[in-house]
């Protein structure tokens, strides 16, 4: 085996974030699926935000348009076509059909110019361009939390970035303050650290909230004035399901009002769950800044999307048909499992911050931590992973300040298997709140001890931890 002298620091460090809870339960998950007939007391996983919910709408286009997939055009075969075809900017055809989709998601009130897409595999890698693009090592990006664990592992580790989290909180239903992001501003500075802009994720994972046009103007103000970049990760924007509508910071009118450069602000999409096609690993970079523009393009050589890829979608969301009929089914979809989950969490006396986008709820937990600390919050984990079988995700995971919040999935199952998961959480409230007497639920109070000592004790005994379920 190599001496660890001979492997690069980049191997050998451990900011991948790998170790985080919101993986951990993925492996735990792996370890023993639910199944409705092999193991029917097998863990749920509700820790994966994957949309599931529309798939059938897919697999119908596909068997209606065969051709699509078999490179068949007006009887002749693209198929050598295709697999030689690598330019780094991407199929036109494809931009062409991504940006009008993108624009109809936005209301068609953003016209999304094709030549400035930078193709990507996925937005995990677009984000992770954008900051080779805009910082240093060691130069830090703001980001609101409770923000999205994989953010740690695309935004810092191979770039050597950092993140300063904008530290949000209940009270006023985790949204950005002017007052939030100064604060987050002040302690990069003090860490002598340069700030080159803010990230923020709209609609929010984990929230599943759009941010709202006052909260965007206080935003990009901020960033106006400060002469920094705004990156919007607008990979949930098709899935808004309820009012209020989504504003994307693309909106002419809103940029206008707040005196900010367009070449400040970058967007990132993908298809991963709008159409629920992670697999695919499509991704994409929307900026008006020439010089990020030309970079990324470059970059993206690190991480293309296959033509093949390119062309069977370029065929799909060409069909306005189709895009438009997908788009408002899959918001239906997703308002009515939304819906059936918080209120069946409101029957067992679960409350959730109101949503109105996402394929999950930030739920609130706190009533059942035995003590309102991160380490409760662990326990609470430990048991609904390994006596409840659900696997769901602790706030400290997204670096929620406050304990007791779990964000929960519900659109990558079918009905059935969530109602399962729902009659199996009711069982669990019941069972804890008979013993605790009753008590008056604890409200969330600052964490007593550091999230990693505390998870790295928490490993040692999951390990041991007895799989029973009720
Ligand atoms: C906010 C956010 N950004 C990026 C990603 C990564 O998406 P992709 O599968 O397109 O790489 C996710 C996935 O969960 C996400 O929630």
């Amino acid at each position: 085996m190599a001496a660890q002298g001979m492997l690069s620091r980049k191997i050998t460090c451990n900011s991948h974030g790998e170790d985080s809870s919101y993986f951990l339960g993925w492996k735990e998950y792996e370890r023993n699926p639910y199944d409705e007939t092999n193991n029917p007391t097998g863990i749920i996983q509700m820790g994966l935000a994957e949309n599931q919910l529309s798939f059938d709408l897919l697999e119908t286009w596909l068997s209606k348009n065969p051709k699509a997939a078999t490179f068949m055009n007006n009887g002749s075969s693209l198929f050598k076509h295709m697999a030689l075809f690598q330019d780094y900017h991407g199929l036109p055809s494809f931009k062409k059909a991504l940006a009008e989709f993108m624009g109809e998601i936005r209301g068609n009130r953003v016209k999304i110019d094709a030549e400035r897409l930078v193709l990507t595999a996925g937005a995990t890698s677009a984000n992770e361009t954008l900051m080779f693009c805009l910082a240093e090592p060691g130069e830090a990006f703001l980001v609101p939390t409770p923000y999205y664990p994989g953010f740690d592992r695309d935004l810092k580790w191979r770039t050597g970035a950092e993140i300063i989290p904008i530290h949000c909180h209940s009270s006023n239903g985790f949204q950005l303050t002017e007052a939030s992001l100064r604060e987050a501003y002040d302690d990069a500075v003090n860490r002598k650290m340069k700030v080159k802009g803010v990230l923020v994720t709209n609609p929010s994972n984990p929230l599943g909230t759009t941010m709202s046009s006052s909260s965007l103007k206080v935003l990009l103000t901020f960033v106006g004035a400060k002469g920094i970049h705004l990156i919007c990760d607008e990979i949930y924007s098709g899935t808004v399901f309820s009012s209020p509508s989504f504003i994307s910071v693309t909106e002419e009118a809103l940029l206008a009002e707040c005196n900010v450069s367009k070449d400040c602000i970058h967007i990132v999409y993908s298809l991963s769950k709008d159409l629920g096609l992670p697999g695919f690993r499509v991704g994409v970079i929307y900026t008006c800044n020439d010089h990020v523009l030309a970079a990324a393009t470059k970059m993206s050589s690190f991480g293309l999307v296959s033509s093949q890829t390119q062309y069977l979608l370029s065929k799909m969301l060409s069909d306005k048909k189709f895009t438009a009929n997908y788009i408002a089914e899959n918001r239906t979809r997703l308002r009515l499992r939304q819906k059936q989950f918080v209120s069946g969490l409101k029957r067992c006396g679960i409350g959730c911050l109101k949503s109105n986008a996402g394929l999950f709820c930030w739920v609130d937990l706190s009533s059942l931590l035995e003590s309102p600390t991160f380490e409760g919050e662990m326990q609470l984990w430990m048991k609904m992973l390994h006596h409840v079988g659900i696997n769901i995700s602790p706030g400290s995971s997204f670096h929620c300040s406050e304990p007791g919040w779990f964000r929960v999935c519900f659109a990558n199952m079918s009905e059935k298997v969530l109602s399962i998961s729902l009659q199996r959480i009711k069982i669990f409230v019941k069972q804890s709140r008979d013993k605790q007497g009753k008590a008056p639920a604890m409200g969330p109070t600052k964490p007593a001890v550091s999230r990693k000592s505390l998870f790295t004790r928490w490993i040692s005994r999951a390990d041991s931890a007895e799989s029973e379920r009720f």
